[in-house]
Order: structure tokens, then sequence, then C-alpha cells
């Protein structure tokens, strides 16, 4: 079954075709990020109309690159929230109308469940339920036991900010570019000091699974202010300490969800951090120490939003997405998980 993936909810425009949900034909991104770094962030009405303009040769692009054509597509699946709403609509009626034109079935998805399946992208072997799966981007920190492609439970969430916004605020303070993820991670590769500032792990007391990143960002607004020197002369050291501190409160979440679900048999790691290799090799550790088989998305456009992660979604849940776009792009994932059951 031939699907094809549509993605718009940021400042992406993506299309892609994927074949049974796993293998990838073609998977085109258009990104308009660059244009945004001099402005430090996206412009909603910019990036819609980028994508407006670019949509159709991005589908194009993405045909040609799959060497199908349209009449070869089984099913359209298509990001219907949550996003930017000129951004979402740019890619949801660029689905209904394919659909309409060509007779063609369109799947709404939430943006998170694409997330969630880009780990299940051009594998090698087949993933296996249950797994525990982290989502980690710059909208949403989600830990998911998933138990099916239909049946999945939110253990738990962030209550402030989400580990990519993070790292985008700490990016900011430490003046790196937008999107600042990347810029931070790799000048914390540029650190050659052992000993790492000690920021105070979040929830550390607490037996939740929930996340908060808040505190971690004014300690770090904290630390630049009482040493301004800090910004000039240690920066790739306190990139390197404050990464640290992220990566480790992502890290004790997953070993303390291990411990309560015994039973998985797999970690994954999917969203734009999870392009983060510290943060691999660290969750590697606790996988490898607990016999679990770890996977991430197996290329970096995987990680962060991409059409073939939509596709994918699309495949393996089509039965079950029956909302209308209207209550779709409203609500959370796991909402909607309650409704559908
Ligand atoms: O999944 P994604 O593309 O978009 C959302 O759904 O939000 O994730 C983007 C986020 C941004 O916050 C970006 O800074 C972060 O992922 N990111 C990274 C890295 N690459 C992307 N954060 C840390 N290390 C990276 N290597
Ligand atoms: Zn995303």
């Amino acid at each position: 079954m031939l699907i094809l993936g549509i993605e718009s909810s940021c400042d992406e425009t993506s299309v892609a075709v994927v074949e049974n949900g796993r293998k990838v034909r073609a998977n085109v991104i258009s990104s308009s990020a660059s244009h945004f770094a001099a402005m430090g962030g996206v412009v909603p009405e910019m990036a819609a109309r980028t994508q407006l303009e670019c949509v159709l040769s991005v589908l194009q692009g993405a045909l040609q690159q799959a060497e199908v054509q349209l009449g070869d597509i089984d099913a359209i699946a298509v990001t219907a929230g949550p996003g930017l709403l000129g951004s979402l609509l740019v890619g949801t009626c660029t689905a209904r109308v394919l659909g309409a034109v060509r007779k063609l079935p369109v799947i709404p998805l939430h943006h998170t469940l694409g997330h969630l399946y880009s780990a299940w992208l051009e594998q090698p072997s087949d993933p296996k339920f249950p797994y525990l799966c982290l989502s980690v981007s710059g909208g949403h920190t989600e830990l998911w036991y998933c138990q099916s492609h239909l049946i999945r439970t939110l253990l738990g969430s962030t209550r402030d900010d989400a580990a990519g916004e993070a790292f985008d605020k700490g990016a900011k303070l430490l003046d790196l570019p937008y999107p600042g993820g990347p810029a931070l991670a790799q000048l914390a590769e540029q650190n050659t000091a052992h000993d790492l500032h000690g920021f105070t792990r979040p929830l550390s007391g607490e037996q939740t699974l929930d996340f908060s990143f808040s505190g971690l960002k004014t300690a770090l607004l904290y630390l630049l202010r009482d040493h301004p020197t800090y910004k000039t002369e240690r920066q790739a050291w306190v990139a390197a300490s404050f990464q640290a501190a992220i990566c480790e409160h992502l890290v004790d979440r997953i070993a303390l969800a291990c411990s309560a679900h015994p039973e998985i048999c797999e970690i994954h790691l999917v969203g734009g951090v999870s392009a983060n290799r510290t943060l691999r090799t660290k969750i590697s550790e606790v996988a490898h120490s607990q016999h679990k088989t770890v996977r991430y998305p197996v290329q970096s456009d995987f990680c962060t939003d991409n059409a073939a992660m939509i596709a994918s979604a699309g495949f393996f849940n089509k039965d079950s997405q029956i909302e209308t776009f209207a209550t779709f792009a409203s609500g959370s994932l796991a909402e909607q998980g309650r409704q559908n059951s």
C-alpha cells in the first residue's frame, strides 16, 4: 500500500511516499528555517505564504523521487494539528483537494502520532510491542507506553517547556542562532572540561513520569547573570552543562518508567531532540543496562518534522482515525485516544 504523506505544521513543507508504513520511497522537505534564523523565530504568516508557494513543487518532487504517479497512491495522510493555523491549512487543503479529485481516502493525523512512527521507518527489523516511546521536540515532551498500533497510553508529559524549547531558550541566552538546539549541541561538543556545572535536577524527589524544564532555563539565566564572563570565556562548558542537565532529566524518567514497566521490549526516542548525540548515548546506556532494544529514527531528517512519519502513522492507524478535521485539530493525542476507544 502506497501512502502519500503531507506535513506542514510549522516552517517545513514536506511530502513523502511510503510503502506499507516502513519503506520510504520519497521524503522531500522544503524548510524556511534559514530564512527565519535572521528573525530569531518563525513568523506564522510568512511561513504559510512560503508553504503555499512551494507545496505543489514539493509534491511533484516527491512523486518523481518515488517514481510513481498520483494514480498509484492508495491514500493520503496529512497533519491536521496541532501547529500554526495557516501552515496546517496549506497541507490539509492540498490533501483534501487531491483526495476529492483522485477519489482517495484522506487520513487526518495528530502531529505527535507522526513522530511516534518515525522510529518505524527503514528499520532493519520491525519494532516489538510493548515499548516505551520518548517523544521530544520543540512543541512537546511526552512519554508513551505503546501496547499496539491502536492502544497507547501517555505516561507523562512536560508541565511547562518542551525539551526542544529548553534547548532553544538556552541557546538564545547564549546568543546562538535559531533554531538553537543543533547550535547548542554543536557548541557543547567543543567542551573539553570534565567537571560540568551541576544544575539542580528537575522533579528529582518526585516519583512522577512528568517533565519540567522551565527551572533549568531560569537557572541558566541566573548563572549567566551572576558570571557575565561565562558567556564568552566558558561558552562551550556552559552549553555542555545545560545539555547534560536536560538529557539527565529525560534519562531519569526513562529509567523510572523501565522499572515500573519491566515487560517492555524496546525504548524508542523520537522528535527533533532525538538527533542529539549525548541524549542518544545516555538513553542507550540505560536501555542496554536493562536489556532493552533502543531505536531512533535511522536518518536525521526523520527526527525533525517530515512527511514520511505522517505517511507511516497513516498506514498503521488508518482504521482508527475517524474524527473530522474540525475536531481533530484541537485537543491532545491522549484525549483523541480516549475519544476513539
Ligand atoms: O520535531 P521538531 O522538528 O519540531 C517540533 O515538532 O517541534 O523539533 C524541533 C526541535 C527544536 O526545538 C530544535 O532545537 C530541536 O528539535 N533539535 C535539537 C537537535 N536537533 C533539533 N535539540 C537538541 N539537539 C539537537 N541535535
Ligand atoms: Zn514535530
